[in-house]
């Protein structure tokens, strides 16, 4: 099978073609990644000399060299990590935001159809529903997003069921919490913390920091994600879910225990605007139609995450500094393709 990965320079889309390749050897990848600030080549330097794995710089929105790509790779599947992903930023800069996710899937739907390809699987959230006191949101609960990015989502998931009612495209989607683990950029909650916490910085928490999340660990998410794509039922959702509720305090606190940091460090600023109070998803449909549950308990899932990045302190630095991006200059596209 020809799966193109987009976005497979960020968190997610890093740790999901890691764990494809490993799982589906015979597969070939092609990594379409615009490389923003989020993006960093530097994750996957170890495969580019792999016969089944390519990588080229381009956006999604660019309808033409897209199409270039999807002509000489011809994939049998495409799965869409890429998106603008931070809901602070989303807050003060939200254009970017419904480009790239809500244009941007326009774009890849209207290639897929016209490539005729057999499965696209777009990665949603769960902020697609917005908070919920009590209880856990289904696949057919009621979207009321709160943030640009979560509107952005929300209106990309719709673009993706209208082809799939209108034309028939085969499509998959799945909503999933807050993932953590190896390469996340330092901007959401846990990797800034341990940034901070190892760089001796204030901690910031906005609000009352008794705002819910519900937290899966990275690889539990790559491994649903890779089993919707081959046992989902074609126009279906599939809600991913860690089964794992904290309030933020209790994450940090959490985090500051494990890396014997005092919680002094800990400061209450301002809240986030339309900051949601609950995110909490049902997963029974995944969990009956295709038998997948979370693997990694918190405690284990926070100890492997906190190694990798006392591990891979340059590799944060440089997040710090921009200096991945010079990685990209030493990079030769193996299918001699680049956008203009
Ligand atoms: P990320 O911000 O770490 O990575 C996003 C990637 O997309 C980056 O490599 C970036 O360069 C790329 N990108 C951005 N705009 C692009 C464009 N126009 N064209 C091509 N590439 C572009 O994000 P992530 O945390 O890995 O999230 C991946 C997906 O999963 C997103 O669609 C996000 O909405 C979804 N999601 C994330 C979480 C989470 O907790 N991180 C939870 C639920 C869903
Ligand atoms: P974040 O990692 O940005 O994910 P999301 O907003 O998509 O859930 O934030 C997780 C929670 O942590 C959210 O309730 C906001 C809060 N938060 C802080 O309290 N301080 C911070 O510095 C950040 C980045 C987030």
């Amino acid at each position: 099978m020809k799966v193109v990965v987009t976005g497979g320079c960020g968190f997610i889309g890093t740790n999901f073609i890691r764990y494809f390749i490993k799982k589906h050897p015979g597969y070939k990848i092609l990594n379409i990644d615009k490389l923003t600030y989020a993006g960093n080549l530097e994750n996957l330097k170890d495969f580019k000399k792999r016969k089944n794995y390519h990588f080229v710089k381009a956006d999604i929105c660019n309808a033409l060299f897209m199409k270039k790509l999807f002509k000489k790779f011809k994939p049998d599947a495409v799965i869409n990590f890429a998106a603008e992903t931070h809901v602070d930023r989303s807050i003060t800069a939200p254009s970017q935001f419904m480009k790239t996710n809500f244009l941007g899937v326009g774009t890849l739907l209207n290639l897929c159809l016209d490539f005729g390809i057999k499965g696209f699987l777009q990665v949603s959230t769960d902020e697609v529903y917005g908070s919920i006191e009590k209880g856990s949101f289904c696949e057919n609960s009621l979207l009321t997003p709160s943030s640009p990015y979560a509107a952005s989502k929300a209106g990309a998931d719709g673009l993706v069921m209208a082809y799939h009612t209108t034309y028939k495209l085969p499509i998959l989607i799945t909503r999933t919490t807050n993932n953590y683990g190896p390469y996340q950029f330092p901007e959401k909650l846990i990797p800034l913390v341990i940034l901070n916490a190892l760089k001796n910085k204030k901690i910031p928490v906005y609000g009352n920091g008794m705002n819910v999340r519900d937290w899966i660990y990275v690889e539990d998410n790559c491994a649903a994600i890779d089993q919707v794509l081959h046992k989902g039922k074609i126009g279906e959702i599939y809600n991913i879910a860690g089964k794992c509720e904290k309030t933020n305090i209790q994450v940090i606190k959490t985090l500051l225990q494990i890396l014997n940091v005092d919680e002094s460090l800990i400061t209450y600023v301002k809240d986030r605007p339309g900051h949601d109070q609950r995110y909490s998803l049902s997963m029974s449909k995944i969990k009956k139609q295709l038998g997948w549950q979370p693997k990694t308990s918190f405690a284990r899932g926070i100890k492997k995450t906190i190694d990798w990045y006392q591990n891979n302190k340059t590799w944060l630095h440089n997040t710090q500094t921009g200096a991945y991006r010079k990685f990209y200059k030493q990079y030769y596209s193996k299918l001699g393709l680049k956008e203009k």
